[in-house]
């Protein structure tokens, strides 16, 4: 297989400018990782979309710094060209800037992750503006931010109403002025997301924010069909992998059940003579026992 070449933050600035849109999926291990690089993917989030996908969570709010940083490392193993982003969980950066550098720089130099992603807007500009100073490739994240899911009421859909495109611009140029890299916008209908991204210079990307944005992110389990607890309106499913892993599992408890599996196929050789002498080992064994059950 050729190798790629490796996506840097210049690689996607010079996407936007050349109006290429750019694929963006999570990924939170190593096989997807791997399929995700082999498919062609540019970009990757370690989301804290796993606490839901992978941990069995109903939030975001219990992942911690260590699941994010195992899971990152797992997917930088695994992927080598896509750009790959590290999700700041809760409560990693909220606290202070000097919070915010640590465990950012964590996922740089513990986990190989080519930038973070933080979510929240002018209210986190300091932490931007600190993560950025210390030389590390910021993401930032306003719509649907699901750390903050008390606050907004729930999973619910942002920018539609003036009031609420002012916030998300106020934000979004926030971040910008801050040093942020690049921005995703989440959870917003497809105009206001367009008019957001036309006023910025950085990249922004979008999932569930429509097409006028510079690449597309989806979450890797809701596009391969193995996260069926809900399904957002944005989403499509490409395969139905939790389906087939449902059915393959089932056939394979009713071969062990009938004694189909495993078949002799399946068994390791053994040399004939060195079953001949177990044999006769095993039988001599037997002789010895029957002589001395008869001597009794
Ligand atoms: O954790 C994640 O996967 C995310 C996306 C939902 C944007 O932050």
């Amino acid at each position: 297989m050729q190798e790629r070449k490796k996506v840097t933050i210049e690689t996607l600035r010079a996407m936007k400018r050349q109006g290429e849109k750019a694929t963006f999926i999570t990924a939170y291990d190593y096989p997807l990782a791997k399929y995700a690089e082999r498919a062609g993917i540019d970009m990757i989030l370690v989301g804290d979309s796993l606490g839901m996908t992978v941990l069995g969570h109903k939030t975001t709010l219990p992942v911690t710094m260590d699941d994010m940083i195992r899971a990152s490392q797992a997917v930088t193993r695994g992927a080598k060209a896509p750009f790959i982003i590290g999700d700041m969980p809760f409560m990693s950066y909220q606290p202070s800037d000097r919070d915010a550098v640590i465990n950012a720089g964590r996922f740089i130099s513990e986990a190989n992750c080519d930038a973070v992603k933080l979510e929240g807007g002018r209210r986190v500009a300091e932490r931007v503006k600190a993560i950025a100073g210390a030389g590390i490739v910021v993401m930032g994240h306003l719509g649907l931010t699901p750390q903050a899911l008390a606050q907004m009421g729930g999973y619910r859909v942002q920018g539609k109403s003036l009031a609420q495109y002012r916030q998300l611009l106020d934000d979004a140029l926030a971040l910008e002025d801050a040093g942020a890299h690049m921005l995703l916008l989440e959870a917003i209908p497809n105009e206001v997301a367009a008019l957001i991204h036309d006023q910025l210079q950085i990249p922004v990307y979008g999932i569930g924010a429509g097409s006028g944005v510079d690449g597309q992110l989806v979450i890797i389990h809701d596009l391969i069909g193995m996260f069926d607890e809900f399904k957002p309106k944005f989403v499509k499913r490409y395969a139905e992998v939790g389906q087939i892993i449902t059915e393959a599992i089932a056939a394979y408890c009713r071969e062990v059940k009938e004694g189909v599996f495993p078949g002799p196929e399946h068994y390791y050789p053994i040399p004939p003579e060195q079953l001949t002498e177990i044999m006769a080992y095993v039988t001599g064994k037997d002789k010895d026992k029957d002589s001395r059950e008869q001597g009794a």
